[in-house]
């Protein structure tokens, strides 16, 4: 059996630190991906950690012809399916563009790996698809759907079409991953999360005031219904969330069928304790002001993580200190992320 795996978006945040675990765990790595919210150093960088190389392919998952040259170029044993746009905010502007991209891309995706026999795939998903009604903490058998925006929505229906895809053909086997709040960056201080413009995200936002190129971090809301008044979510090591990928690649080996997991520690932290961690792990002061809510966050969710222990037996091993050490490594040592200077203007 080929050890080769196919990862789309593998240039992305989530995807290089996955293309480090699958080499590390003995898998070769083939990578498809546009570049359109990411960088080539990013691969080069992988290459550095593991010494080993990766097979780079530039375009679109909605490229059939190009699916299946790299099919046929190459004995693929399984798909990791990372490629996708993920601005929440942005999605709403661009509802057209986030279904073409991440639905008709993982369709066409499906097609390509019908016609060429790969059976086995692992899909990003996300802690979105359990929507606003969800009672905390999430476990895989509640009701999905109620999402509030196309980026969410786009996830929800890749998780229909593929329990679709998996009931009509019984050879198919494939891992939805839930993932909660992925933060951090790989130890080496080679590869992290690299955001264009204005971060959007928590801790991005955080390292960049704490590099000195945002003034200060606007925390959304202080009145919410927690502990501090600030929202609780679930933050896990993305070199965790990575290994997460190589356990439900190790799964889909010996099941069948479309099967959800989350990937969390299956703990809730304020943005207030986010605050005092980075501010302990860095040394740097981290200003900030409460501003008003951010239209769209839920008071609190975290993961009920229990069946990837079971099933997957993967657990998040690495914590809060971890993850905040590591994002300011990544962040003072690369202030520009992948570019050699600041391109913002
Ligand atoms: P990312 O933007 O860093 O990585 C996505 C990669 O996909 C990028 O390299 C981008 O250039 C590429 N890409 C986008 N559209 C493409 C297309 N049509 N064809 C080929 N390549 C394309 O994001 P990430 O944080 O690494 O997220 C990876 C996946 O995990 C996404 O599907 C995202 O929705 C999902 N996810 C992320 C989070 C999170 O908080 N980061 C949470 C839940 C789910
Ligand atoms: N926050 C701030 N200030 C900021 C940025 C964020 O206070 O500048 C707060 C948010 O209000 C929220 C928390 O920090 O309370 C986390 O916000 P993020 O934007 O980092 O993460 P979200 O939980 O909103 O969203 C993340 C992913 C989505 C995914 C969702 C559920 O970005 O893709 O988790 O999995 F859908």
């Amino acid at each position: 059996m080929s050890k080769l795996v196919l990862v789309t978006g593998g240039a992305g945040y989530i995807g290089s630190h996955t293309l480090v675990a699958l080499q590390e765990a003995g898998f070769d790595a083939v990578v498809i991906d546009n570049l359109c919210n990411s960088s080539e150093v990013a691969l080069q960088r992988v290459e550095t950690i593991t010494g080993k190389p990766v097979r780079f392919y530039r375009g679109g998952v909605g490229d059939r012809v190009l699916l299946d040259q790299i099919f046929a170029e190459n004995a693929i044993c399984a798909v990791i399916h990372f490629a996708g746009l993920k601005a929440v905010g942005e999605s709403s502007q661009k509802p057209l563009e986030y279904y073409q991209n991440n639905v008709a891309g993982s369709l066409v995706l499906l097609e390509a790996m019908r016609a060429s026999g790969v059976k086995r795939l692992v899909f990003s998903s996300s802690a979105t698809v359990y929507g606003s009604e969800a009672p905390v903490p999430y476990v895989e058998t509640l009701q999905t759907g109620s999402t509030s925006n196309p980026y969410g929505t786009s996830k929800w229906m890749v998780e229909q079409v593929l329990r679709d895809a998996a009931n009509a053909d019984p050879e198919l086997s494939i891992a939805l991953l839930r993932y909660f709040n992925p933060v951090g960056a790989h130890p080496s201080g080679l590869i992290g999360e690299d955001p264009q413009g204005i971060p959007n995200n928590l801790l991005p936002y955080i390292a960049q005031v704490a590099v000195g190129k945002r003034e200060e971090l606007s925390v959304f809301g202080g009145d919410y219904p927690t502990p501090d008044g600030t929202c609780l979510r679930d933050y896990l090591h993305v070199v965790d969330l990575a290994l997460g990928h190589v356990r439900a690649l190790e799964w889909l080996a010996d099941h069948t069928g479309a099967e959800a997991f989350n990937l969390g520690t299956g703990q809730g932290t304020s943005v207030l304790e986010i605050v005092r961690a980075f501010e302990r792990a860095s040394g740097e002061s981290i200003p900030f002001q409460v501003a008003p809510r951010r239209a769209g966050d839920l008071p609190a969710f975290w993961a009920d993580a229990s069946r990837a222990a079971r099933e997957l037996g993967w657990v998040a091993s690495l914590g809060l200190d971890e993850m905040m050490a590591d994002t300011w490594r990544w962040q003072s040592e690369n202030p520009h992320g992948y570019r050699a200077v600041d391109e913002e203007g």
